[in-house]
């Protein structure tokens, strides 16, 4: 297992989730995924409603109940790559409390970019793995047959969620631009390219 601690941050659709397995395979980490976490648990009751309710509306769950799941997941991680949160100011002070970076990846994609892939994503309900209508469907005829679509990647609720992260989280992003691990990468390139930009990123910040 990998000790490296790793947060990777952009915009929905940047690439975080297919990326993060990739550093989770190579380096031995522990994949801390909020939003996988909160689809586990998309009709568990809390005081504020279920996460369902925020999600298929596009919104940021309340950060009472990321904040918890983050801290549980990083308790028991040596090494980790951590997608999907912090994504605004409070939960970064939160995670200020409980960890350190080593490394900051930006995944770096241009907003209609990220609307095709968003709305043409189709994901494998056995296997979890993300394929796109255009540009990535697989070979076997039974995976294509069982292929859905995430209830939040219609055109409005993508446009939504573009919103809020242009609102909540830019400019969370703008201040790690100042943290010594902070890399920029350009999301646009093929999944190969951005993958050799980031292992190059993560070996020359944790050698
Ligand atoms: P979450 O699941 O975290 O979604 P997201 O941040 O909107 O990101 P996505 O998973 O949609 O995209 P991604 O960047 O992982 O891209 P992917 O690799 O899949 O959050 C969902 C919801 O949960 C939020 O809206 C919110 O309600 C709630 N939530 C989660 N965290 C929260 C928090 N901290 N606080 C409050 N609420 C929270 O790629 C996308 C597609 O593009 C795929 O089809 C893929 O195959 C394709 N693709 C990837 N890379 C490339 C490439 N280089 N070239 C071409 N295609 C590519």
């Amino acid at each position: 297992m990998g000790d490296q601690q790793i947060l990777i941050i952009g915009a929905p659709g940047a690439g975080k989730g297919t990326q993060s397995k990739r550093l989770a395979e190579e380096y031995g980490l522990e994949h801390v995924t909020t939003g996988d976490a909160l689809r586990e648990n998309k009709d568990v009751e809390t005081e504020h409603g279920t996460p369902r309710e925020y999600m298929e509306a596009g919104e940021l769950v309340p950060d009472e109940l990321v904040n918890e799941i983050v801290k549980e997941a990083l308790e028991s991680a040596d090494g980790y790559v951590l997608d999907g949160y912090p994504r605004n100011e409070s939960q970064v002070e939160y995670l200020e409390g409980i960890t350190e970076l080593d490394v900051v990846l930006h995944l770096e994609v241009g907003e209609e970019t990220l609307v095709d892939r968003l709305t043409g994503r189709r994901v494998d309900p056995e296997t979890g793995d993300n394929y796109h209508v255009e540009f990535d469907m697989p070979d076997d005829e039974e995976i294509r047959e069982r292929l859905e679509q995430r209830d939040d990647d219609t055109e409005e609720t993508v446009r939504e969620r573009l919103r809020v992260f242009e609102e909540n989280t830019k400019p969370v992003i703008e201040n790690y631009e100042d943290h010594e691990g902070y890399v920029r990468i350009d999301g646009e390139q093929s999944p190969d390219e951005v993958w050799d930009d980031i292992r190059e990123a993560v070996n020359e910040r944790t050698a």
